[in-house]
C-alpha cells in the first residue's frame, strides 16, 4: 500500500509517519509537507532514509504540483493532517486557514476524484463541535453533536470535513473523518499550551494562563491518535465520521501546575494573562463509538503520558531550542508581549 500523508513534518503527522513506518514494514509512506513555521524536517530526520519513505515539499493548495504528485506517485491512501492549526494564529490571521484548511482540502479531493484512491482519510478536531458548558460534566460531543464552530480555525476545519462528506455523498468519494481531541507528545510546536509551558519553565520564564486557567480540554496522547486513524483507515466504515478521545479532562491550570510539579518549578512562575477571544470552555470526547466498532481506546493515561512528553523535551532540548531560536521570538513577543 502506498500512502500519501500531508503534513507529515509537523506535530501529529510527524509521529504517524514513525508509528507507520513502524508497524508496517511494507508499506510506502510519501510525505508532502509545505514546511510551514510549523513543519520541521528534523521531526523525520531518522526516517530520510528509509527506503520506502520520500518526502516532499510542496502545498496541498497547489493544484498543478498536487496533480503532478498524484500521477507520478498512483497512492492507494491520501491521510491529510496538513493544516493550519493554531486557534490563537487564526484569531490574529484568519486567510491562510480558508486557504490551507479548506482549498487545499478540497484540491486533495478533486485529485482522488482524478486519479482515484481506495481511502481518503480526513483528520479532524473536536473544535468543530464548539464548547461544552463547565458546569455539565455529564455533557460529551457525539458524532451527533451539530457543528457549531467558535474561532476561524475551527470553522475552517467544519468546512473542510463538510466538504469531505458532500464529495462522498456526490462523487462516492470513499472518505473517512476523525475528530480528535487536544493531542500532545514528542514534536509538538511550543505555540500550543503544554509544550509552550514546559519551554517556558525549562528557561524560568513566567507561565501565560489565559483568564482564571479554568477552561477544560481532553487530552490524548498522540500515539493513541495514530493508532486510531490507522484503524479508521484499516477498517472504518467509508462515509463515517469517528470521534477520538479518551475521558482524560483536565483544566488547563491543572496542566500547568502538573508541569511545574515534574519539572521541580515554583508555581510562582504562572501568570494570568487576558483571555482568548472565543475561547472554548470545555471539550470532551464520547469515545463509544470508535470503542464500539473499532475496538479502540486510550493506553495512556494523562499522568502517565504527561511524563513521557517532559521526558522527551527534555532529552530533545536541541530540537526545542532550534525552534525557539528562530522565528519564534517574534510570534512570542506579537502574542504575548502586551497581554
Ligand atoms: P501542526 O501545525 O503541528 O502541523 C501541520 C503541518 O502541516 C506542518 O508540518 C505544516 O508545514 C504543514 N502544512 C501547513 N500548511 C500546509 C500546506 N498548505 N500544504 C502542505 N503542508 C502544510 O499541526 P498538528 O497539531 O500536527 O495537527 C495535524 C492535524 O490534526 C491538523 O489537521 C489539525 O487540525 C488536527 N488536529 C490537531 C489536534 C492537536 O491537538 N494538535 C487535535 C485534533 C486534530
Ligand atoms: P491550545 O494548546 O492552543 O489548544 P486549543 O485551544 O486548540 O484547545 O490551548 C489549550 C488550552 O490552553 C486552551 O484553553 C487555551 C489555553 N492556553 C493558555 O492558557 N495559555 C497559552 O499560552 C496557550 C497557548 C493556551
Amino acid at each position: 500500500m502506498k500512502i500519501i500523508v500531508t503534513g507529515g513534518a509537523g506535530f501529529i503527522g510527524g509521529n504517524f509517519v514513525h508509528y507507520m513506518l513502524e508497524e508496517y514494514p511494507q508499506d510506502k509512506i510519501v510525505c508532502l509537507d509545505k514546511l510551514t513555521y510549523a513543519g520541521s524536517l528534523e521531526t523525520l530526520e531518522s526516517v530520510m532514509d528509509n527506503p520506502n519513505f520520500k518526502f516532499v515539499k510542496g502545498d496541498i493548495a497547489d493544484r498543478p504540483f498536487v496533480y503532478k504528485l498524484f500521477e507520478e506517485e498512483k497512492p492507494d491512501v491520501i491521510i491529510n493532517f496538513a493544516a493550519e492549526s493554531h486557534v490563537d494564529r487564526s484569531i490574529t490571521d484568519p486567510d491562510v486557514f480558508l486557504q490551507t484548511n479548506i482549498m487545499g482540502t478540497a484540491v486533495l479531493l478533486d485529485a482522488c476524484r482524478k486519479y482515484g484512491i481506495t481511502r481518503f482519510h480526513q483528520v479532524s478536531t473536536d473544535e468543530v463541535y464548539g464548547d461544552l458548558p463547565l458546569d455539565r460534566p455529564d455533557m460529551f460531543f457525539t458524532e451527533e453533536t451539530p457543528i457549531h464552530t467558535s474561532s476561524p480555525y475551527s470553522a475552517s476545519k467544519a468546512s473542510s470535513d463538510l466538504l469531505v462528506l458532500a464529495y462522498h455523498r456526490t462523487y462516492k468519494l470513499p472518505v473517512t473523518i476523525s475528530r480528535c481531541s487536544n493531542n500532545y507528545g514528542p514534536y509538538q510546536f511550543p505555540e500550543k499550551l503544554i509544550p509552550l509551558m514546559i519551554a517556558n519553565a525549562l528557561n524560568d520564564k513566567p507561565l501565560p494562563i489565559y483568564n482564571k486557567g479554568e477552561n477544560v480540554r481532553d487530552w490524548l496522547y498522540v500515539r493513541d491518535h495514530c493508532v486510531a486513524i490507522d484503524l479508521i483507515v484499516r477498517k472504518g466504515t467509508v462515509g463515517e465520521v469517528y470521534n477520538i478521545g479518551g475521558h482524560n479532562e483536565r483544566t488547563n491550570l491543572e496542566v500547568v501546575k502538573t508541569i511545574l510539579k515534574e519539572l521541580g518549578k515554583s508555581e510562582d512562575l504562572i501568570t494570568f494573562v487576558t483571555d482568548r477571544p472565543g475561547h472554548d470552555r470545555r471539550y470532551a470526547i464520547d469515545p463509544t463509538k470508535i470503542n464500539r466498532e473499532l475496538g479502540w481506546e486510550p493506553t495512556t493515561l494523562f499522568d502517565e503520558g504527561i511524563k513521557m512528553t517532559i521526558k522527551w523535551y527534555l532529552d530533545n532540548k536541541s530540537w526545542l531550542d532550534n525552534i525557539i531560536s528562530g522565528e519564534y521570538q517574534n510570534y512570542y513577543e506579537k502574542m504575548y508581549g502586551n497581554r
